[in-house]
């Protein structure tokens, strides 16, 4: 049993708006709320000069330490979710934005009406024909082809996190869902998306969360960096015991059963020209199967054995995640200071019937690195865009509730 864990639901944040400052620029899977980094780091940052986030997604705690003056670093494996990271802790000068925003107008009116034809290259990754019309991947290629010759890299990116989301926007993809799945052949037909108008609507939004994350960050020094590492294999570019604080959403469990972050970003990060985009959920934790051997935790044991009583495929599924969760948890262990804490928030996800206690899960994960309990909050989700049904019994028709909590477990190096 953890020492102290109680529900509070001054951490539902109901009503709060999670698209502040340059968290309105891409929408992501299992987004973390701002409020929550937020109140996080009021309470156990006082002092601290670095955060780290090995899940980083798109930077949501990263740029909440940055605006707190806090340095930040940030990894992932999903090239994606690494170019949206970056680009909300970029201090993109306004000026030179502002000029290649009237250009990109004055050029998308120039295409729009056949006054300028660029001759463009389409690019020929897999299935593009299957999520893309003809037209639609015309247009695209020019957006793409102007981008590329914007020479400020910064600039350059903020250019590309709205196309990205174009790219999403203007294919076959039934955008309400985070897998792909192609629309059906009567909405394809009446389907007819004003790409260049996405762009310019991403764009002003975009650009206001920009002015006000600028604002934010006028009188401060902190610096913010986000590297490709996958954590199961370590963290190279962070010095051991350097760390004050680790803020962070780990995935719930593997992307074929859980949420298939890389099926998410996948036409995008082609698009952008991502190679083995199609890879990506298999590289992801749990994405490889292992052979189940003890972890020598009581409580993680139990719940693999549990599974297995019931099923060994699913048994190997949830070992194989938490197999590689741990390895990632001994990497991040060892970043952080003395005193330092780190804070995971965490869903507690059924599988055939079984909770999975994955919050106590990771307490005693860390505690075999030397870290103490202080507690864990469990709040209600209202806001987080996940499925809140999946089907953990793999018969079709059969779901089961999924979480409709989370935990943030707060663990502190002696
Ligand atoms: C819950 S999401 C993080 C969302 C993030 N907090 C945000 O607000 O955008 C989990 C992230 O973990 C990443 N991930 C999964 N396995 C990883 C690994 N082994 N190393 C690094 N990142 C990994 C996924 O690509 C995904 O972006």
């Amino acid at each position: 049993m953890l020492s102290e864990k109680y529900v509070d639901t001054g951490w539902d944040f109901r009503s709060a708006d999670t698209k502040q400052l340059t968290h309105c620029y891409h929408n992501y899977p299992a987004m973390m709320i701002p409020q929550i980094a937020a109140r996080l780091l009021e309470q156990y940052a006082h002092q601290a000069s670095l955060l780290f986030d090995p899940y980083c997604g798109t930077g949501t705690s990263l740029v909440e330490a940055n605006v707190r003056n806090i340095n930040a670093i940030g990894t992932d494996l999903n090239p994606l979710a690494r170019l949206i990271a970056r680009t909300k802790l970029a201090r993109i000068n306004l000026q030179i934005l502002d000029l290649y925003l009237k250009e990109f107008n004055d050029f998308a009116f120039a295409v729009s009406f056949g006054i300028n034809k660029p001759s463009v290259v389409l690019p020929t990754f897999k299935n593009i024909d299957y999520w893309f019309d003809k037209p639609i991947q015309k247009k695209l290629a020019v957006i793409k082809y102007f981008i590329e010759h914007i020479t400020d890299e910064a600039v350059r990116n903020f250019f590309y996190v709205g196309f990205s989301e174009t790219v999403r926007e203007a294919s076959w993809t039934r955008n309400s869902e985070f897998k792909l799945y192609r629309m059906t052949e009567k909405q394809r037909a009446k389907f007819s998306p004003d790409v260049f108008g996405l762009m310019l609507q991403k764009f002003a939004r975009n650009r206001k969360g920009l002015v006000n994350f600028l604002e934010r960050m006028a009188n401060n020094s902190a610096w913010g960096r986000v590297d490709d590492f996958n954590t199961i294999h370590g963290v190279p570019s962070i010095e051991k015991e350097t760390v004050d604080i680790v803020i962070t959403s780990p995935p719930y469990g593997d992307s074929r059963t859980t949420v298939a972050y890389g099926q998410f970003s996948r036409l995008a990060n082609q698009w952008l020209g991502i190679e083995n985009a199609n890879k990506i959920d298999a590289m992801l934790m749990g994405g490889q199967r292992k052979t189940i051997t003890p972890f020598g935790i009581e409580i993680a044991d139990k719940t693999v054995a549990e599974i297995s009583a019931r099923d060994e495929k699913r048994a190997q599924e949830v070992y194989s995640f938490y197999n590689d969760y741990q390895q990632s948890i001994a990497n991040v262990a060892a970043t952080v200071k003395k005193g330092g804490y780190a804070c995971y928030v965490v869903g507690n996800r059924r599988v055939k019937g079984v909770t999975l206690p994955t919050d106590e899960i990771t307490a005693a994960f860390f505690a075999r690195h030397g870290f103490a309990h202080i507690e864990t909050i469990v709040r209600n989700i209202p806001n987080k865009r996940m499925p809140s049904r999946n089907s953990p019994t793999n018969q079709t028709g059969i779901t089961d509730s999924t979480m409709n909590h989370e935990y943030i477990v707060v663990m502190q190096k002696p």
